[in-house]
């Protein structure tokens, strides 16, 4: 089946779906996204992720190119010319086409928008989960406003591709203090000795990630207790669980952290559960 996209005003097939080859984001990373779950054919916490987006595009000061409520709509149309039941559908804003100088263009730029989606395999995923993923430290090279969602993602790309090169799936950064930030594209938890959750405290730091809080929402409803706060490698290594959290994988076991057995080197009862509880509190539209 043919994909369509999204570009600046059209639907178009995948073959005639061009940007410029001046597009800021093309040239400087100059943009922000977001990626939404796709379940059923519907979107889970759109509002949430639009919230987000026009805060990352605040941020770095491009304006909201159309309404959320407008963008909404292309976000379904994506969905569905796609025939995406269960998968992700990716949305990029970047400052648009001007000769390329770093400053900004002048302020009539029309921002670029492109939207994408594509179906995901439930049952590939769902065997991932049950084995969990092994994961690697790298240091924490990135600049200091990831908590902005931009599309530069070459320090995530490079972690993402040293953890594969190592045996691993994904990478867990971490600071000079031996404190551990996020995942290359997700959050990072752990369910220490004593049964608290952990997740580090959200800064400029880390992404707060859309996923990370409905699951303080679905822990709410638990007599789990949950600590947002820094933790160290050496104390991950000593958990009982840990897992990622994030819109394509929701909440996603580790099993290994840089070769060391997490727990019992299985998905852990606390992960499972909140995997299987995280839609109840999710908004789907
Ligand atoms: N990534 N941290 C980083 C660095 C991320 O890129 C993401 C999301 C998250 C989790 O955020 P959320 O729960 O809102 O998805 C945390 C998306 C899925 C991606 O880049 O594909």
């Amino acid at each position: 089946m043919s994909r369509f996209a999204y570009v600046n005003g059209r639907y178009a097939p995948f073959r005639d779906a061009k940007i410029h080859v001046e597009d800021r984001g093309y040239q400087f990373a100059d943009g922000v996204y977001e990626v939404c779950e796709v379940r059923g054919g519907r979107l889970i916490d759109e509002r949430r992720h639009l919230e987000r987006l026009q805060r990352s595009l605040k941020e770095i000061r491009i304006p909201l190119p159309m309404s959320a409520r407008a963008l909404g709509i292309v976000l379904r149309e994506v969905v569905s010319r796609n025939r995406v039941g269960y998968g992700i559908v990716y949305l990029q804003i970047t400052r648009g086409v001007a000769r390329r100088d770093h400053a900004f263009p002048s302020p009539q730029t029309p921002p670029s928008i492109v939207v994408t989606a594509r179906s995901l395999s439930m049952a590939r995923n769902e065997a991932l989960v049950e084995k969990g993923i092994a994961v690697v430290s790298v240091p924490d090279n990135r600049w200091g406003r990831v908590d902005i969602k931009t599309i530069g993602l070459l320090p995530n790309v490079l972690a993402r591709q040293e953890a594969i090169d190592r045996g691993a799936r994904d990478a867990w950064f971490v600071d000079k203090d031996g404190t551990v930030m996020e995942a290359t594209s997700a959050n990072a938890w752990i369910v220490t000795p004593a049964r608290v959750l952990v997740t580090r405290h959200a800064d400029h730091a880390i992404l707060r990630g859309i996923t990370r809080s409905v699951v303080f929402d679905a822990i709410k409803a638990t007599t789990l207790s949950v600590e947002e706060r820094a933790f160290t490698l050496e104390e991950a290594y000593g958990a009982r669980e840990a897992f990622i959290t994030s819109a394509s994988q929701i909440v996603l076991p580790v099993i290994r952290i840089d070769g060391h057995a997490v727990g019992d080197g299985k998905p852990g009862p606390v992960a499972t559960a909140l995997r299987r509880a995280f839609h109840r509190y999710a908004e789907v539209s």
